[in-house]
């Protein structure tokens, strides 16, 4: 017997120290021990299990992984029906409802709660004696789906609570699968060749409502909860705040975004800078919730409907939309690429009309199988081009036409696929997924050519967009990028262009003029170089301090400056060889647009070493630990990628550089540690 109760500490000391590191990973995200390590302790209490299943319990870490599957899922009724929230699209109604609801309560002030609305799955998690019993989705708001197996999957969902928390309560928040997670499972059934999910809320909800919970526990889904539904057997905090704060002390995840504020003003604010931050965040937001911060004033104000009174749900405006594709068109781009793009009925996302999308090619319109005739989803971020996410195939009605690029530019007259511009030829280079116009003089191109030139990243030329490079082009004013330079000279012409008038033509000459102390990144970014983007052109006027320099470098030369392959240096070698190309730059000299770089030191201890740092630094701020990372020879950047050698995590870092770095596998380190780096510590 004695025997069994030792088996039983043994158990119990793996369970708590499994919990405990489950805790710091999911929860806190902040691991003390690696994965190899939780591995071991985790096979050590399988085991144990296995050879004791009268030991098991339903709240072990264990049983995490995923149960058997069953037929169906069960239903559970809601004890309280799931409420939904009332909308706020304008800030008149966010002003209106804090109007009415001063007005209810007689007061002259209340302070509220201001959250993320999460765009995930709203769920109910119950728990009895300290343990989680019960899991439901929201169903029709009166029962819902049993996902206990499920939901126990989801490594921040607490499985037991401490002993302190009352006998019996209900938790609600939201399942949301983080947008890494959305991205990568997209990834995996894609190259499984299984439809792709539209959104990351579409991708949780099917893999929360999965029949087999091994599924689930594949899915990375995570949770934030948001709201105590009772609590019998204990008083309660009197605040949704302190709430809040209690839910940590229990072991949930809450989201740390949250904010008490005490007037409307504020949650104004807090909506702006998110709706500005939003795209930056781990996980899709829809808008903000606001709640009344007092209990007392929940129960006071009731609900109305299935609506609460004391809290407002203030949306963001939309990033998706569905609409109907009536016909790919066909553009042509700088390099000659023949880009397919969805000519929309016109629709509006989040207040802008969208009436084209982009396909990105033909392989990948295929793949995602998009349809001339279809209905699809649109998603809109920020100011880049919108993008066809899929089609959606309960639209559809069978007169849709699958889209082939080649008979699209299909010349009757030329008896060949044509460029749509200028009847070129047209070539498919082996190995690539774009075709491409063959015709380097295609007006398509040289516009697509100046219109970098001009752009802000390049010599940033103000004054000079794209339909005054088409009138200069058309009235043959200039052949190519570098002419733009000997408009000073013809002035009265450009007076006469679309009556541009005096001074707006002696604007874009100052700033053409201007233009010519640009940095040699610039320059180089602007001359459109295949594969040579503002990234390689940075680190190509790290190495080479004019064009001169630049244009004699071997290929093998090239490919010793760190991330420059074959690809990019043959690239290079091939665009100052070409004569046209030789032609601009021989005019950009004699125009005097030929900058000069200082080379940075090679050898230093830092070189080939890039670091991005998150968070408040004590010693300094970011920028000058930029300067310092710089002054050895680092490379300092704002973003994780694959390049990353560091993520250096200062105080209150970044959420999604952090999950990125996870993701990535990048080492993370301290600032101590950025110190020792940087020679400032031992
Ligand atoms: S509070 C009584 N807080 O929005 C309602 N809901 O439109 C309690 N949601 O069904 C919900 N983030 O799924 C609340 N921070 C948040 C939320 C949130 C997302 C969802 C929830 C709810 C829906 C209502």
């Amino acid at each position: 017997m004695s025997d069994l109760t030792d088996i039983q500490n043994k158990i119990d000391e793996l369970r708590k120290q499994l919990n405990y590191h489950n805790y710091r990973y999911h929860v806190l995200d902040s691991p003390e021990i690696s994965d190899a390590e939780y591995d071991g302790l985790m096979q050590q209490l399988r085991k144990l299990e296995e050879q004791y299943p009268q030991l098991l319990m339903p709240d072990s870490p264990s049983q995490r992984v995923g149960a058997a599957p069953v037929e169906a899922l069960g239903v559970l009724e809601h004890p309280v029906p799931m409420l939904s929230l009332g909308n706020a699209f304008v800030t008149e109604d966010l002003y209106a409802w804090h109007t009415r609801t001063l007005k209810l309560l007689g007061v002259e002030q209340f302070d509220m709660v201001c959250e993320h609305k999460m765009d995930g799955l709203s769920i109910a998690l119950t728990y009895e004696n300290g343990i989680f019993v019960r899991g439901s989705t929201r169903g029709d708001g009166f029962r819902g789906e049993d996902i206990t197996q499920n939901l126990k999957t989801i490594h921040s969902i607490p499985l037991s609570v401490p002993k302190s928390a009352p006998p019996r309560f209900e938790v609600r928040g939201e399942v949301y699968l983080p947008k890494v997670g959305f991205q990568k499972l997209n990834k995996e059934r894609e190259n499984e060749g299984l439809p792709l999910f539209a959104n990351p809320r579409n991708a949780a909800a099917g893999s929360i409502r999965q029949l087999d919970p091994r599924i689930t526990a594949k899915r990375n889904l995570d949770i934030y909860v948001y709201w105590l539904l009772y609590a019998y057997g204990k008083m309660m905090p009197e605040t949704h705040w302190e709430t809040l704060e209690y839910f940590k002390e229990l072991g949930f995840r809450v989201n740390p975004a949250n904010r008490r504020v005490k007037r409307i003003e504020e949650a104004e604010e807090y909506y702006k800078t998110w709706t500005e931050k939003r795209e930056t965040l781990p996980y899709e937001a829809d808008g903000i919730v606001i709640k009344a911060d007092s209990m007392e004033y929940h129960t006071r104000l009731g609900d109305v409907g299935r609506e609460p009174r004391w809290a407002i749900a203030y949306k963001f405006p939309a990033i998706q939309g569905t609409t109907k594709l009536k016909e790919i068109g066909i553009s042509v781009g700088r390099t000659g690429t023949l880009n397919p793009f969805a000519i929309l009925e016109p629709v509006q996302i989040g207040g802008v009309t969208i009436e084209r999308a982009t396909l990105h090619n033909e392989d990948d319109t295929r793949r995602k199988d998009i349809r001339e005739g279809d209905w699809v989803y649109i998603q809109r971020a920020g100011d880049v081009i919108p993008d066809v996410v899929g089609p959606i195939l309960s639209k559809r009605t069978g007169e849709e036409k699958v889209f082939s690029l080649l008979d699209k530019i299909y010349s009757q007259e030329k008896g060949r696929p044509a460029c749509p511009v200028c009847g070129g030829e047209v070539v498919k280079p082996e190995g690539e997924v774009m075709y491409y116009c063959s015709n380097a003089a295609c007006p398509a191109q040289v516009q697509g050519r100046i219109e970098l030139f001009v752009s802000r990243s390049a010599m940033d030329i103000r004054g000079v967009g794209e339909k005054f490079i088409e009138v200069l082009l058309k009235e043959e004013l200039v052949k190519d990028a570098a002419d733009l330079y000997s408009l000073k000279e013809k002035k009265e012409q450009i007076v006469q262009l679309e009556k541009k008038g005096e001074k707006s033509a002696g604007n874009i000459i100052k700033a053409i003029e201007k233009s010519k102390q640009a940095s040699l990144p610039r320059l180089l970014f602007g001359l459109g170089i295949r594969h040579v983007g503002e990234e390689t052109a940075n680190l190509l006027a790290e190495h080479y301090k004019d064009l001169d320099d630049l244009s004699r470098a071997e290929r093998e030369k090239l490919m010793t400056v760190a991330s420059i392959g074959p690809k990019i240096a043959d690239s290079i070698v091939a665009f100052f060889h070409e004569e046209r190309n030789r032609v601009i730059l021989e005019k950009l000299r004699r125009a005097g647009v030929w900058p000069q770089q200082e080379l940075a030191q090679q050898g230093l201890p830092l070189s080939g070493q890039e670091f991005v740092i998150t968070g408040t630094l004590e010693t300094f701020s970011r920028e000058e630990a930029h300067s310092r990372i710089k002054a050895l020879g680092g490379i300092a950047k704002d973003n994780v990628t694959k390049n990353t050698t560091y993520l250096v995590v200062g105080a209150d870092p970044g959420e999604n550089k952090l999950i990125r770095a996870r993701a990535l596998g990048t080492a993370q380190i301290n600032e101590e540690k950025l110190l020792a780096i940087l020679g400032q510590k031992n």
